[in-house]
């Protein structure tokens, strides 16, 4: 578990609790945290942005004081600046907006910054890289999603490593690369060689019985995964 997932270099893994049983939520976060995880992946779905609905502040708020971990939202809505104050203030720690959601990522990334929270920006994987670029110098992280958002449980979508090696060689050595959705044990090692840092994982956590076994099975071949030598930052001509 780690407070502060920033002052880590190493490879980290973000429990995405949406695979939760959330009648059980503190004791299925406890669980994961205590068996290897290291922070928590929050998804935001507002059944617009995205075709279904998860949950939103008042949630975040009651498990906050029920957990230490770093709290990771994704926001999969269609107007993530309407939220962005009562989530912060709810406890989330990083707020990460779709680049398909705001008119100026720049603008938006700054609005979120003067919260006092980290900023992060993503895409769905349909949608250019090209349109990170202008936002990159103002963001701490970027998540590259590895299927189309909505649902835990879909299968990863291969094409994804390419376009995150293309981030990561513009990436600074403070900034991160996150990874999100279809991630398990056969294939972590491949996105960390593609060069991200963090790596969500949702139905790989909760949908076993065996929470130590699970988290495991991800962290052995992560660890061992040869990480690329891109830092620190060059660009390409892509
Ligand atoms: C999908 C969410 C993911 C999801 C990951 O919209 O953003 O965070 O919960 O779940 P898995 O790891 O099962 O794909
Ligand atoms: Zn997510």
């Amino acid at each position: 578990m780690v407070r502060d997932p920033f002052t880590q270099t190493r490879p980290l893994i973000a429990a995405s609790i949406l695979s939760a049983n959330f009648a059980r939520l503190k004791s299925e976060m406890d669980d994961a945290l205590g068996n290897g995880a290291d922070f928590v992946h929050l998804d935001i779905m507002d059944g617009h942005f995205v075709p279904n609905i998860s949950f939103g502040p008042a949630v975040i708020q009651s498990i906050r004081p029920e957990c230490s971990a770093f709290f990771d939202a994704h926001l999969m809505l269609s107007e993530p600046l309407r939220y962005v104050e009562a989530l912060s203030k709810a406890g989330a720690q990083l707020l990460t907006i779709h680049v398909e959601t705001v008119n100026d990522v720049a603008a938006a990334a700054a609005q979120i910054r003067a919260l006092g929270v980290r900023v992060g920006i993503t895409l769905n994987p349909d949608t250019p890289v090209e349109r990170l670029w202008p936002a990159l110098d103002h963001v701490d992280v970027v998540l590259m999603m590895s299927v189309f958002p909505g649902f835990s449980g879909q299968k990863f979508i291969a094409q994804s490593l390419e376009r995150c090696g293309r981030v990561k060689r513009r990436l600074r050595a403070d900034q991160r690369l996150e990874i999100d959705g279809g991630i398990h044990s056969g294939n972590i090692a491949s996105a960390v060689s593609a060069g991200c840092d963090w790596l969500v994982a949702g139905s790989a956590i909760f949908s076993g019985p065996d929470r130590a076994a699970s988290i495991a099975a991800l962290r052995n071949p992560m660890n061992s995964a040869p990480r690329p030598s891109v830092w620190p930052c060059t660009v390409d001509n892509d």
